[in-house]
């Protein structure tokens, strides 16, 4: 089996599935399988809705005892520290001996264990035959704090598909330029900037900018929102998102519809496009390969999906 630096695992529903794997294709160049993947790419968790876990691997063995003699052998010493088990797919280890190895890695390690609020987490799992041990990160899901911001309107899109759309723009480079093009109140923008990515925001509508500027400061990040229409917008970006309008608030014609994505493609080389209706052709119209795409469906209404186009214009690189 190929040894890498890193196991992640996955939380997601039915409704999220394709969205997962289009975000994991675009951060790790490959999909999750069975809410798992190994990877040599360091990516925080809690920079996508999606990733549950990273175990850095610090040692692994197909012999248990060999794997204790080695965590002995590191010396280990530290107060406030705290072992999990991570169950992974094909795991069937029982609970008890799952208690028993936990307990033998607690005293392989020199320093007061902390359950509460440990300073770090070591975990131990078992995967096709082989024993894992390394140090656990978790998503904090503090990201949440977003759902509170002071301004929301019901079309605004929600945060777990913000945060995929950042990661799927981005391929998991911070120093990537971002470009919310139709930013709405902001909420992209506010997973971008708790993820720590370089974004700035665009809207037409001078109400919803003032809004997105108050959700942003609300969090104490700072970047710019202008008001003005796309096509007014002469900085250029590495990538940029359209969270397209839906004919509720704001005007979604086709002629709408290509002046939007025509606009942003001559100031950013890779668009990420979501729409509640099929613009493939206008994409096309728009001389942009589409890459990759999924759909997204809302909880409990099958009949409202999103689709998410990833494109990239014609003859174009893009640095990773
Ligand atoms: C679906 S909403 C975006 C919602 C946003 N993602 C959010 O979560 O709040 C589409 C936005 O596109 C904006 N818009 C429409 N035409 C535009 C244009 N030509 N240039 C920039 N923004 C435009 C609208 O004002 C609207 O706020």
């Amino acid at each position: 089996m190929q040894r890498n630096n890193y196991i992640y695992t996955f939380i997601y529903d039915n409704t999220q599935r394709e969205l997962c794997k289009l975000e994991s294709r675009c951060i790790f160049d490959k999909e999750e399988k069975n809410k798992l993947l190994f990877s040599d790419k360091k990516v925080e968790p809690s920079s996508s809705a999606f990733i549950r876990k990273r175990l850095e691997i610090s040692l692994f063995s197909e012999d248990y005892s060999s794997l204790i003699k080695e965590i002995k052998n590191k010396n280990i010493r530290i107060d406030g520290f705290k072992v999990e088990y991570l169950i992974l797919d094909g795991d069937t280890t029982k609970y008890a001996e799952r208690l028993e190895k936990l307990r033998e890695i607690g005293y392989s390690i020199d320093g007061d264990p902390e359950y509460y609020k440990p300073i770090i987490t070591y975990a131990l799992c078992y995967y096709q035959s082989t024993w894992f041990f390394g140090t656990l990160v978790k998503n904090s899901f503090d990201w949440e704090k977003h759902k509170t911001k002071p301004y929301s309107y019901s079309n605004s899109i929600n945060i777990d598909i913000a945060k995929a759309l950042v990661n799927i723009a981005a391929k998991a480079n911070k120093e990537t330029k971002l470009l919310d093009a139709c930013c709405g109140v902001g909420t992209i923008m506010l997973e971008a900037c708790f993820a720590g990515n370089k974004i700035e925001g665009c809207d037409i509508n001078w109400k919803v900018c003032r809004q997105a500027r108050e959700n942003l400061s609300h969090f104490n990040y700072t970047t710019n929102v202008y008001r003005s229409d796309i096509k007014d917008i002469s900085d250029k970006y590495d990538a940029a998102i359209i969270d397209l309008p839906y004919n509720l608030f704001s005007c979604a014609d086709d002629d709408t519809t290509s002046h939007i994505i025509e606009s942003t493609g001559e100031i950013a080389d890779r668009l990420i496009v979501v729409s509640i209706s099929d613009i493939a052709s206008l994409i096309s119209k728009a001389e942009l390969k589409i890459l990759d795409s999924c759909s997204v469906s809302k909880k409990g209404k099958t009949n409202f999906a999103r689709r998410i186009w990833v494109c990239e214009k014609n003859g174009s690189v893009v640095n990773d």
